[in-house]
């Protein structure tokens, strides 16, 4: 069989749990790479040895060399710090920069023809960092937000309505931050808007909570942040990508004019397949909620202006 290859970059929290996702799905073999000598090679080891009793046929590898990544179909950026209780997304910036940058250089090497998916933070800024660094056509850079974003907009309005949650469609549009745009008619439980289903003092309660759902984990945790539903995030993502289902998710995308935004990663629903990002969806949007994007697009901005200084 030929089966896909799948680098994860980055054997943390996030990472090591999407790569145990990615075999125990089946979707394709892993190689898990770390700076850390030991960690991908230990975790890598591990999971195989759980391959008998969860029953998977692919494999993972644990390593330090790129060289073992060559040829990967995706690469999956995780690499960098996690932010802690008291400290925003943006607080990882210069550092993350530096560790995404130069794993872009490594992977670019070794996998010239891969689709990339940035999970790193922040969001958006890495996204685009990872794109000039790579020389990739647009469409095989993308950024892991959206999907997430709108997995906690679905899990909060299930809980609302005691609803089954197979039936709520979320989606959450703009940068991976406190200004990111919780969408609710375009937010349905089988097709009926939640503006139908729940009353607006109570849809913008959950839009808050949404805005800041990484930050109700953080200050749980305490000692790191969210990586369940990240993990599962950037799964669906890979998997839209390897089997080209062209599913419709929001993704942070290089918009080109769309949304009257030029030249900026940011979130917007997206079709994804084997190619990466094969359109972007521009959605109608009233006023408030275009002036929302707006502010978005400009804290997005705003960041990315001052890696530009570093
Ligand atoms: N986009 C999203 O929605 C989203 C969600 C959750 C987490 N994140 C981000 O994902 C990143 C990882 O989070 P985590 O919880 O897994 O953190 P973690 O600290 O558990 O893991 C990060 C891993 O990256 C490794 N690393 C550091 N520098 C590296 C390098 N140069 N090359 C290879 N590996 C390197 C570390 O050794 C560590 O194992 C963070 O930046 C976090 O903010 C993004």
């Amino acid at each position: 069989m030929n089966k896909s290859k799948v680098t994860v970059v980055g054997a943390g929290n996030v990472g090591a749990t999407a790569a145990q996702r990615i075999v125990e799905k089946q979707l394709a073999d892993v190689v898990l790479i770390d700076i850390v000598e030991g960690l991908p090679q230990g975790k890598a080891l591990d999971m195989m040895q759980s391959a008998a009793t969860e029953g998977f046929d692919t494999h993972i590898k644990g390593t330090n060399d790129y060289a073992d990544t060559a040829g990967s179909d995706v690469v999956v950026i995780t690499a960098g710090i996690a932010r802690k209780p008291g400290m925003s997304r943006d607080d990882l910036l210069n550092t993350n920069a530096n560790i995404v940058g130069s794993v872009t250089e490594q992977i670019v090497k070794y996998s010239p023809d891969c689709i990339i998916v940035v999970v790193s933070n922040p969001l958006d800024v890495m996204t685009q960092l990872a794109y000039h660094k790579s020389g990739f056509d647009s469409k095989r850079v993308v950024g892991m937000a959206g999907v997430l974003d709108s997995s906690r907009y679905a899990c909060f309005i299930a809980e609302a309505l005691n609803c089954s949650i197979k039936d709520v469609r979320a989606m959450v549009l703009g940068g991976h931050g406190d200004t990111m745009v919780p969408v609710p008619q375009y937010t349905t439980v089988n097709g009926i808007s939640i503006n139908e289903l729940l009353p607006a003092d109570k849809i913008e309660e959950i839009n808050d909570r949404t805005r800041h759902g990484g930050a109700e984990i953080v200050k749980h945790l305490k000692t790191g942040s969210a990586y369940y539903a990240p993990s599962a995030s950037s799964v669906a993502m890979v998997e839209a990508i390897l089997l080209d289902s062209g599913r419709i998710l929001p993704c942070c995308a290089l918009l080109s004019g769309e949304y009257g935004v030029n030249d900026l990663y940011c979130g917007v629903p997206v079709v994804l397949g084997r190619k990466g990002v094969q359109k972007i969806i521009e959605l109608p949007l009233n006023s408030t909620e275009l002036q929302e994007l707006q502010n978005s697009v400009s804290a997005v901005k705003e960041l990315g202006n001052k890696l530009l200084q570093v």
